[in-house]
């Protein structure tokens, strides 16, 4: 938990105004909780938004997932805001599932890329993978309300580093001319894939119509 809140301390360094966030949990735990009162400076455009697309996203939560996210720790919610800071692409309509197609799509261009030595189209889809779009709500409505806890949700930000840490680090790579790093970072990244869905997913498409 330490080294989690350390490293969402370290996210949230690249805001301007973090300071003041970060000074308070209080102030972290209203940003989640929805309450009007906030000490967030208006003058801040980076926590401003950031801030105003939380407070959506729990809005649309159906009132029992609404009271799973308010009891979260300040770790956590410290740590999903600052998987979230890392985003500017959310989309009104489009679901988790939709949005992994769409990863899994820049992955296989990120490999294209790489097989024709093309840095170009390597780096590209390498940073559009990691700026993925945030489905509508956010990722917890669709990770099962029994995921919704401090416990389950603590491995969040170490696939969030394994796949997007890893993806923008390729990113340099293939910029730098470097492809033979750039395809040693294929292996992490979809580690983190594998990991990820073997917590929070089943196997996809499964058919309740089956014996
Ligand atoms: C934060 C955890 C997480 C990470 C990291 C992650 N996924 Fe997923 N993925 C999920 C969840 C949860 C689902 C199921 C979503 C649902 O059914 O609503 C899913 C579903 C999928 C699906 C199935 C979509 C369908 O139609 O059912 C694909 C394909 C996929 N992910 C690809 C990827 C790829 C490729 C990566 C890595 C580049 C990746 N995912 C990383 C959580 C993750």
């Amino acid at each position: 938990m330490i080294h989690q809140r350390r490293k969402a301390k370290k996210f949230f360094e690249g805001f301007s105004g973090i300071q003041k966030i970060r000074s308070s949990s209080i102030a972290v735990a209203m940003l989640i909780g929805l309450s009007s009162a906030t000490n967030v400076s208006a003058a801040d455009p980076g926590m401003e938004e950031l801030k105003k697309v939380l407070e959506g996203q729990i809005e649309l939560m159906k009132p029992e997932l609404q009271e799973k996210v308010k009891g979260l720790s300040v770790d956590t919610k410290m740590s999903l805001m600052a998987i979230l800071a890392m985003h500017n692409r959310y989309s009104q309509t489009v679901t988790m599932r939709q949005v992994m197609t769409e990863v899994l799509s820049d992955f296989q261009s990120i490999l294209a890329g790489i097989m024709t030595d093309n840095p170009e189209q390597t780096a590209d889809s390498a940073r559009r993978l990691a700026n993925h779009r945030i489905p509508v709500g956010g990722l917890l409505p669709y990770l099962g309300l029994e995921n919704i806890s401090d416990e389950r949700l603590a491995v969040l930000d170490g696939f969030n580093t394994s796949v997007e840490g890893n993806a923008l680090k390729l990113a340099a790579a293939a910029e730098a001319g470097d492809m033979a790093t750039a395809a040693s970072l294929v292996g992490p990244i979809s580690s983190g894939c594998v990991a990820c869905h073997g917590v929070f997913r089943t196997q996809p498409g499964v058919s309740d119509l089956l014996r």
